[in-house]
């Protein structure tokens, strides 16, 4: 997977990404990150790349034509055009499935806007995917960029110590991962649950799949819609609905409302074996 960032800001990206498993993975030759400042693409002489928007109004506008010229120059060096996602506010909120469909890629290029965003027609010329990592405005692109360049690239095969962890895991199949625990055996007087000690795989996988299910209720309502549940995990889920009361919200969640199930492991109902 080769990543490159069209960016005003180079030094950003290429810190914040050379380091821990994503640094290792491009040390090893399995993603690369080229970050090309807009900057050196500009014909003005005092190097701007930013102008005052047509129509007035507050801040500055980074101009059509060093962003254009900066991807040409890239297309012409890989001799094909690469997808062009584009950090915006506006775009499509970055989820899982979409990492997923990116990670099939050998090249994308992600282009950074900054100031009140770049000229229309740059992004009509180029942009193919408009992206978002959430409702909440920030100063410029590099960051959702980095965001999802870590998303994506855990899920390119070498990157992680071992692919299995990439699948075994939230979101994989709609549902939050379940509890993790390590030594010692008793913290602060709080047990590590039995079933993880037995040494049966098959009870210990069951027990699993069940507080995925039950974290997702409690957690995340929403995404159970989209999850792959089994005849008896269906029976499961109706049982948990049947004796807890639904958390009706996050914010009910986050601010421990009361009417969240109490917990066993971690936050797993009283009465649901
Ligand atoms: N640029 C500014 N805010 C952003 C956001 N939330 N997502 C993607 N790009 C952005």
């Amino acid at each position: 997977m080769n990543y490159h960032i069209l960016t005003l800001f180079p030094e950003m990206v290429e810190s914040g990404l050379n380091t821990s498993i994503i640094g290792r993975a491009v040390a090893k030759g399995i993603l690369s990150i080229d970050a090309i400042n807009i900057r050196d693409y500009t014909k003005e002489k005092h190097g701007h790349v930013d102008d005052t928007p047509y129509g007035g109004g507050a801040g500055m506008v980074m101009q059509a034509a060093p962003v254009c010229d900066a991807y040409e120059a890239l297309c012409d060096r890989l001799g094909k055009r690469p997808r062009v996602l584009y950090m915006t506010p506006q775009g499509s909120v970055f989820n899982q499935t979409i990492a997923q469909e990116l990670a099939r890629e050998e090249e994308l290029v992600f282009l950074c806007g900054h100031y009140e965003g770049i000229d229309e027609r740059a992004l009509e010329r180029i942009v193919t995917d408009s992206l978002s990592i959430g409702d909440y405005v920030l100063t410029g692109g590099e960051l959702p960029a980095m965001v999802m360049i870590d998303c994506i690239s855990r899920l390119v095969p070498g990157v992680l110590g071992s692919d299995l962890s990439a699948e075994i895991e939230s979101f994989h199949d709609n549902l939050l991962e379940y509890p993790q625990y390590t030594r010692p055996e008793i913290y602060e007087g709080m047990r590590v649950p039995e079933v993880l000690l037995s040494g049966h795989h098959k009870n210990i996988e069951e027990w699993r799949r069940k507080q995925s299910i039950r974290r997702t209720w409690e957690r995340r309502p929403d995404l159970l819609e989209r999850a792959n549940l089994s005849g008896k995990e269906r029976i499961y889920l109706e049982e948990l609905k049947n004796t807890c009361n639904s958390p009706d919200s996050m914010v009910s969640y986050n601010s421990c409302d009361e009417k969240r199930c109490s917990s066993d492991a971690g936050n797993a109902c009283k009465n649901i074996k």
